[in-house]
């Protein structure tokens, strides 16, 4: 059974991970008018994947026998000036959203509750590769540096991204 406290804070996450896919909904649409299409698709998947991780809380919420509960969406930033101020942006949401789960986690230790501490453990790990993930296209537009025909490349590979759920999901 989850303390009110704890199912207060796994319900909005669900929200926030319902942000998430919202805010890089709105990160694709400043990419496609930008004509960066490949760039739109990584942020489409990454909205997919978004959608995904709130879909984890929700099914676990209901698991655990809570009552779960949407709440209202803000609106997502849209205006950018570069690819590059995008993906700074998106690193500092996913450091944002570690910090989240960091403090699910403190909660759930503090109140021992082993299977949400279990839960999460998936989350701390994914924090890892949603932060290594942004950083790395970070570094390589600080390398590009405006060079299009290297832009047009690096919108070529991140068109070819595809989000599918991991073969162990519960979801
Ligand atoms: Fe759901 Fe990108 O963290």
């Amino acid at each position: 059974m989850l303390s009110e406290k704890l199912l207060k804070e796994l319900n909005k996450q669900i929200n926030y991970e319902l942000y998430s896919a919202h805010y890089y909904l709105a990160m694709a649409g400043y990419c496609l008018s930008e004509d960066l299409p490949g760039f739109a698709n990584f942020f489409i998947a990454q909205a997919e994947e978004e959608k995904f991780h709130a879909m984890k809380f929700f099914n676990f919420v209901d698991e655990m026998d809570g009552k779960i509960k949407i709440s209202g969406l803000e609106e997502p930033e849209e205006d950018y000036k570069s690819a590059l101020e995008v993906f700074k942006a998106a690193l500092e949401h996913e450091k944002f959203v570690t910090k989240r789960i960091y403090h699910l986690m403190d909660i759930a230790m503090e109140e021992k509750e082993h299977a949400t501490i279990s839960f999460l453990k998936w989350f701390v790990d994914e924090q890892i590769e949603e932060e290594n993930s942004m950083k790395d296209i970070i570094v390589q537009l600080e390398k590009i540096s405006g060079d299009s025909h290297a832009m047009y490349m690096l919108d070529k590979e991140l068109g070819q991204r595809v989000f599918t759920p991991p073969a162990d999901s519960d979801q």
